[in-house]
């Protein structure tokens, strides 16, 4: 059985990262969403925010689940039995972090093995911080994320300020 895990901070989910989880999900039998706690970022939303907003948009995907996750990576990856981290290629600006990423990992852990998806074309641009940016300034990002989770970091910015 081919497991993988996806991680990230999702802080919004976008629909880059949702393009991504489609196209995993039909590659693998077991999808599992992981959404990092402690970042070294300060994220917008709370770790069950995050986890219920990827619920949300997955509910019609069989085989994904979402689970909240603390320390290293592959730590997270053992404990799943997963045998792949999925990560999302942007742009060449995303490589040398995302290969530094996955060879340390492969270091620590050469069972598992990282597998990178190029982000389609219409979603090359899109980051969440994008998102947040636009948002800050009351810019329009429902073409960004779907309707709901726009409405979402909406509510949060206007508690923020
Ligand atoms: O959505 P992001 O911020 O690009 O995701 C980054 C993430 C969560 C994949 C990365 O920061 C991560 O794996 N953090 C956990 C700590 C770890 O294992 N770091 C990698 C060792 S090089």
């Amino acid at each position: 059985m081919k497991k993988a895990v996806y991680p990230g901070t999702f802080d919004p989910v976008t629909f880059g990262h949702i393009d991504v989880i489609r196209r995993s999900a039909n590659i693998v039998d077991e999808l599992v969403i992981g959404v990092l706690v402690n970042n070294q970022k300060t994220p917008l939303f709370t770790p069950e925010e995050r986890v219920e907003m990827l619920k949300s948009v997955t509910k019609d995907i069989p085989n994904v689940t979402i689970v909240a996750f603390n320390g290293l990576l592959i730590d997270f990856a053992k404990s799943q039995n997963a045998n792949f981290v999925i990560r999302g290629l942007r742009a060449v600006t995303d490589f040398e972090y995302e290969l530094q990423m996955a060879q340390t990992n492969r270091i620590i852990d050469p069972d598992v093995d990282t597998i990178f998806l190029t982000t389609s074309l219409e979603y090359a641009y899109l980051s969440s911080s994008t998102v947040r940016e636009v948002a800050s300034f009351r810019g329009d990002i429902s073409k960004f994320v779907p309707e709901h989770i726009a409405r979402l970091v909406e509510q949060k910015i206007n508690q923020m300020k």
